[in-house]
């Protein structure tokens, strides 16, 4: 099937690019030496996840407990549930990670640790634990150079009822950065932090396993990680307008776009409006901090994706995007267009499933997890 007899909005995965972002960091990883565990919730499909760790051990990073059961029950048995586990939600831990190698959480204060060995207790299970350390993010972690961190990791070690994995961090301060060369810089604060958090848990006689970090522009552009087990990145598997923009990748790597189709059009004020809205594309704001005219994508080609400036996405609300600019001139009611999202992972979670695509040939359909529980 050609892509424009597509009903829109309509998601689109082009497989080739995919594929391409796909091993090169799989290349990338095994250049630096360390295990790629990909963060899946980017696309939370199966089908992607196989191609991400085809050349790896097979570990997967998830956000929600819907994605960690849906992929055991695919037969990844390494995941890691990367958000502090909420102290209700560990029952359902204990029941899946039984059914797979490990299903590890992460936990960053003492009251969880303390809600993992009673739930583990009964059961007389041991479950596996990352701590989580904030390495300038100031979002979930630890601070590392607190004393309640080497309480924390004490505690995890010496815990019958836990398996403790290691440190684990995200450089999510990387979103601020401009170009590739501040992406590189925050990647050594990353590594950087979680080294010498290991050598003071060493100094208290807290052995670590091992240490996980990552994000999409850390990882990107990362050249020494030294020190590092695991990486964890997951956008790069689609990249999207934010990461071309701070210089993550190119234009031509976005593999994730929204298909829509123009629905009115107003030649005199050079604005045309699309079905693709809010909940097609997501609303996220995008790099404003490098480029303020962003708006909420970038217009590219149907057939060969590729830019087209005299076309901007200026605004969303629920069910519709207004599109203005010269090139608005040449679109009529019915005239097929397609956006490259500012943040793929948000738009993507707008749909049921992707349209998988090798040029303008539709070769699959790819249906991801959805929700946040996996009862
Ligand atoms: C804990 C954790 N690890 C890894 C990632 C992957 O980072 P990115 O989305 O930049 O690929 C995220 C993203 O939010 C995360 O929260």
């Amino acid at each position: 099937m050609h892509l424009d007899a597509l009903d829109t909005p309509c998601a689109l995965v082009d497989l080739d690019r995919f594929e391409r972002n796909a091993t090169r960091m799989s290349d990338r990883a095994h250049d630096l030496g360390v295990r790629l565990r990909p963060h899946v919730k980017t696309h939370k499909c199966v089908e992607a996840a196989r191609i991400q760790t085809r050349d790896h051990f097979g570990g997967i990073t998830v956000s929600t407990l819907s994605e960690a059961r849906g992929f055991a029950e695919a037969g990844f048995r390494d995941i890691t549930y990367a958000v502090p586990v909420a102290p209700q939600k560990l029952r359902e831990v204990v029941e899946i990670n039984s059914r797979i190698d490990r299903l590890a959480v992460l936990v960053d204060h003492m009251a969880t640790i303390t809600a993992v060995e009673e739930t583990a207790r009964p059961f007389a299970v041991v479950l596996p634990v990352w701590l989580k350390i904030d390495c300038g993010l100031h979002r979930a972690g630890v601070d590392p150079e607190s004393e309640l961190a080497i309480a924390l990791a004490t505690r995890l070690r010496n815990s019958p009822q836990i398996d403790f994995r290691g440190v684990l961090t995200h450089a999510g301060q990387s979103y601020s950065v401009a170009s590739r060369e501040e992406a590189r810089a925050v990647a050594r604060v990353e590594c950087a932090v979680t080294r010498s958090f290991v050598e003071r848990l060493a100094e208290a006689g807290v052995a670590v396993p091992e240490v996980s970090i990552g994000s999409t522009p850390t990882i990107s552009a990362a050249r020494n990680l030294d020190g590092i087990d695991e990486v964890r990145p997951g956008n790069y598997a689609f990249f999207d307008v934010f990461q071309q923009t701070i210089g993550s990748c190119v234009l031509a790597d976005v593999a994730f776009s929204v298909l829509a189709t123009v629905i009115s059009v107003h030649a005199e004020h050079q604005r045309a409006v699309i079905d693709a809205g809010a909940l097609a594309l997501s609303k996220d704001p995008g790099p404003t901090h490098v480029d303020p005219a962003c708006g909420y994508g970038r217009m590219v080609a149907v057939e060969d994706q590729h830019p087209l400036p005299g076309l901007r996405l200026t605004s969303l609300s629920q069910e519709h995007g207004v599109i203005e600019g010269a090139g608005t001139a040449a679109l009529r009611p019915g005239t097929l267009v397609r956006i490259l999202p500012n943040h793929s992972c948000l738009a993507a979670a707008c749909f049921e499933s992707y349209r998988v695509v090798r040029g303008t040939d539709v070769i699959d359909e790819w249906k991801p997890f959805r929700g946040w529980s996996g009862c």
